[in-house]
């Protein structure tokens, strides 16, 4: 057993032999960054300041030779090898809302071509805290599916989630075929992960989302409306064709409510009748915006998207590394 201090925050928990550092701190309640879990992502990357850990297989881009070799590591990656000091500032520590597993109940389920938004509520006590663009585990029939919630924090006691049907899996395709009904009672482990607003800014915002990364970027404007309904966003939602705006008409209705924002739809294989904007997102961006410096952006997608999108932002328009926040997902089947 070994054991793993976080600074500054001071966290403190204990791993086993056996699973990873990210592994060790979500089975104790300690909501570190993380989206991927598989060294594809660097959402839960730290600095080593003291210990050694080993590290196991991860993709490049997630942590490069020189990180790795300035010291920082992935924590879903490596495995503790005796006490670790790790600095990881992302981290709020008691700040931090710790998940817990509770049943919610099935209120709603709205299914739009291949998409399914999804609506439960908790138990009203304890009431449920998250913040906006975290994410959820439905514990399904013996599986485990993470999605993000899509409504607003201050809607107490629900959770939307917006998900796409999978074939062959096994919870979407229950949704779709109604073997899961208004008033069956799931299991659910929330709130997850650090995809977050950093609040103590008020730089300009672009939001990117292709599919249902739409999911945690509308909480995030649930949220701006809620708390800093003037400060500007621009979000660009990419889909194939434009039933993927599956949620459009909510979408509008909330940005009427947000005095500075703009939304640009983009789709790549549009249908004749499409008047908007065509092709990818990120090229967009690049078209529309000649200077990032003093943004911030928050991108939820494919790895792909994310990846892509990144590097042209800092390295062509001049966007801060640390300006860019990302949520990736791996589509579940
Ligand atoms: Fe660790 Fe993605 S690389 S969560």
């Amino acid at each position: 057993m070994s054991r793993i201090t976080l600074t500054p925050s001071q966290t403190q928990f204990e791993t086993q032999a056996d699973e990873t550092i990210l592994e060790a701190a979500l089975r104790q309640g300690y909501n570190l960054p993380n989206a991927c879990q598989s060294g594809m992502c660097g959402t839960c990357v730290a600095q080593v300041v003291s210990g050694e850990v080993q590290m196991g297989e991860y993709d490049d881009c997630a942590l490069t030779d020189e990180d790795a070799a300035a010291g920082m590591v992935l924590l879903c990656a490596c495995h503790a090898q005796g006490d670790v000091v790790l600095d990881l500032p992302a981290y709020e520590g008691a700040k931090a809302i710790a998940p817990r597993t509770m049943p919610a109940r099935v209120a709603h389920i709205d299914v739009r071509g291949k998409m399914a938004l999804l609506r439960l509520v908790l138990p009203k006590s304890p009431p449920f805290k998250f913040y906006a663009g975290q994410y959820a585990d439905i514990l399904y029939k013996g599986t485990v599916r993470s999605y993000s919630l899509a409504n607003a924090p201050s809607d107490n006691g629900v959770m939307e989630f917006h998900v796409r049907l999978r074939e062959g899996g096994v919870f979407s395709p229950a949704l779709f075929s109604g073997s899961l009904k208004v008033g069956d009672v799931l299991r659910v482990r929330a709130p997850l992960g650090a995809f977050t607003l950093n609040e103590n800014s008020d730089k300009p915002l672009i939001f990117i989302a292709t599919g249902t990364g739409f999911a945690p970027i509308k909480s995030l404007l649930h949220h701006l409306r809620d708390t800093q309904p003037s400060r500007s966003v621009h979000l660009y939602h990419g889909a194939r064709d434009a039933a993927g705006l599956y949620d459009e008409a909510a979408l509008r209705e909330l940005l009427y409510q947000l005095p500075n924002a703009r939304y640009t739809p983009v789709l790549s294989r549009a249908d004749d009748a499409w008047q908007g904007a065509r092709g990818y997102i990120t090229e967009h961006v690049l078209q529309d915006y000649a200077d990032l410096s003093g943004y911030e952006v928050y991108a939820c997608g494919s790895m792909d998207m994310i990846r892509g999108s990144k590097q042209a932002f800092v390295e062509q328009r001049g966007l801060p590394e640390t300006a860019f926040y990302s949520d990736a997902f791996t589509p579940y089947v």
